[in-house]
């Protein structure tokens, strides 16, 4: 039986936040004011996770951090995504929801690009308090490679499994998973995988962490390990993250079984 504490964890897509074909951070200001509001009449435990868009992206690429251990990239990337974070925490403020940056590089260690350990004493009070973390992908230090890039799509299910999250919306710029007609499938398992991952690729714009595919492999393992199924929506819709967080399972489900 998986035990759950009623969180709920959003992810905000970069494809939605951010341009995506830019390649030095430009954000839709507009876009993160919508979804703000469409947060902010939600009252449950929810912990925001935000993607890099084109604060993040194209920097880890620049300087190759997925090839190896680069310090001004480190520092350039990682600041890229900290302007984006105070964007969005800046954004969910002024709509009334009580968001506080909880930067991935200042409370997690890495072992060869994937997340070891992430200190959460802090987020567990946050949540208890009625407070919004709200994290996003980042640059982390890891113990093999120097640094790693730790994608808002890893943090998820980490902190789904560590804290027992109820609820998993990741909302991008596709109304869900496609197949190869551009159909969106309804429930991706592990049964259906192997057919349809051709038809999955990574993203449109510039994207270290493997774009669409690299999101449906993170919530396939996390179905496994604990049974939490997730949504994958298109949080371009006016309306989606309110109908998420109402309860709606919208897009495309993905489970284990
Ligand atoms: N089968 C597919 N179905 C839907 N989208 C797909 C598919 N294959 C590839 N994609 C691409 O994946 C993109 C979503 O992944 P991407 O990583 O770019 O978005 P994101 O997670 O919102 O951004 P970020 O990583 O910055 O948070 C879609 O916009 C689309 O271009
Ligand atoms: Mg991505």
């Amino acid at each position: 039986m998986n035990s759950n504490n009623g969180i709920t964890i959003l992810k905000i897509g970069g494809s939605v936040i951010t341009d995506k074909r830019s390649e030095d951070g430009l954000a839709w200001e507009e876009e993160i004011v919508r979804i703000a509001r469409e947060i902010s009449g939600f009252e449950g435990k929810l912990i925001i996770v935000h993607g890099a868009g084109s604060y993040g992206h194209p920097q880890a690429k620049r300087y190759a951090l997925t090839e190896g251990f680069h310090a001004e990239g480190a520092v350039v990337t990682h600041n890229a995504v900290k302007a984006l974070n105070r964007i969005v925490v800046g954004i969910l403020n002024d709509e009334g929801v009580n968001a506080i940056s909880v930067h991935p590089m200042c409370c997690t260690v890495a072992k060869n690009g994937r997340i070891s350990d992430m200190y959460l004493g802090s987020i567990r009070l946050m949540l208890e308090k009625g407070l919004v973390p709200v994290l996003h992908g980042d640059v982390v230090m890891d113990e093999v490679k120097g640094v790693s890039i730790i994608s808002g799509d890893q943090v998820i299910p980490y902190l789904a499994t560590q804290l027992k999250a109820s609820r998993i919306g990741v909302g991008s710029a596709a109304d869900g998973v496609f197949d190869d007609k551009g159909v969106t499938i309804p429930v991706i398992t592990s049964m259906n995988f192997d057919e349809i991952k051709a038809y999955i690729g990574g993203s449109a714009g510039t994207d270290v962490t493997g774009g669409m595919l690299g999101k449906v492999l993170e919530m396939l393992e996390l179905g496994k390990t604990s049974s939490i199924t997730s949504y994958i929506f298109n949080a371009t819709v006016v309306g989606s993250v309110s109908s998420f967080l109402n309860g709606e399972n919208i897009g495309t489900a993905i489970k284990d079984s």
